[in-house]
């Protein structure tokens, strides 16, 4: 997963592809569109999830390998009772609906992030969703629940850590690339590109460390109104950035 450094000054730079291996997206804005419509938040989350489905079409048309969305977050805990569970209700349902579409669109489903926290039954459906989906190749859909990166980086260091305790590994052999194994993204492309959708320009604890290299693209669209058209039109933002990797 890791773009180490090249020894010897040589510049390890991947040939530049017009299309992004890897896409990721921060789905904000959900709440606002709803509020925007005089809509309860649910509403929104709603729309938000029929985006969803129009994301993940459009990243199996334009041949991206794999496609991460952060659904939610482990700051998300913060919110209402009410909304978590509005959340979770949704993500049911959807699962239980979109499985023949996953299965179809020969899309491979995976998790990253503690979704252990969402209880048994939620836990049980996605975990049949990833065992039926496994053998599918033609796009990994990653899907980032109770996920957060600085808490990801900690726990690769901690089993580092423990690897080295063990006498397993010797610290000098601790690089980038021992790091990138340990994280959750592991074995996965390296990410191309970073959306984040409602005008904001952050990237609030998701994929740190894989954000390295990634061209960083921030569209005013709310979530719910991000379709195939903004999806395309960030594809070629993309394709017409120049990427260096920090060489000339
Ligand atoms: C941000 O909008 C979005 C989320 C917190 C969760 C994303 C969830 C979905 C797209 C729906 C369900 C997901 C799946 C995978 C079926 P916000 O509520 O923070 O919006 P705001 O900033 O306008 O309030």
């Amino acid at each position: 997963m890791s773009r180490s450094a090249a020894p010897e000054g040589a510049t390890k730079v991947e040939p530049d592809r017009a299309t992004p291996r890897h896409v990721a997206i921060i789905m904000d804005g959900n709440g606002r569109w709803a509020e925007q419509r005089g809509l309860p938040r649910v509403a929104g989350h709603k729309a938000g999830a029929e985006a969803v489905r129009r994301a993940m079409q459009a990243a199996v048309d334009h041949g991206v390998e794999v496609l991460t969305l952060y659904a939610f977050s482990s700051e998300n805990w913060r919110r209402s009772k009410e909304e978590i569970a509005d959340l979770t209700g949704l993500m049911r349902f959807y699962l239980e609906r979109e499985l023949k579409t996953l299965q179809k669109e020969r899309v491979r489903l995976k998790l990253i992030g503690d979704y252990s926290a969402f209880g048994p039954d939620l836990v049980g459906q996605l975990e049949r969703a990833i065992q039926r989906t496994a053998a599918n190749t033609r796009l990994t859909l990653v899907v980032a629940l109770n996920y957060g990166s600085r808490s990801e980086i900690a726990g690769a260091a901690r089993k580092l850590a423990e690897r080295v305790a063990g006498g397993e590994l010797a610290p000098e052999n601790i690089d980038e690339d021992a790091l990138g194994a340990e994280l959750q993204t592991f074995g996965l492309p390296d990410l191309d590109l970073l959306i984040r959708t409602s005008g904001e320009v952050r990237l609030s604890n998701f994929l740190l460390w894989q954000a390295a290299y990634a061209e960083l693209l921030f569209v005013e669209t709310l979530w719910p109104d991000f379709d195939e058209t903004a999806f395309a039109a960030a594809l070629e933002r993309y394709a017409g950035r120049q990427r260096r990797f920090g060489g000339r």
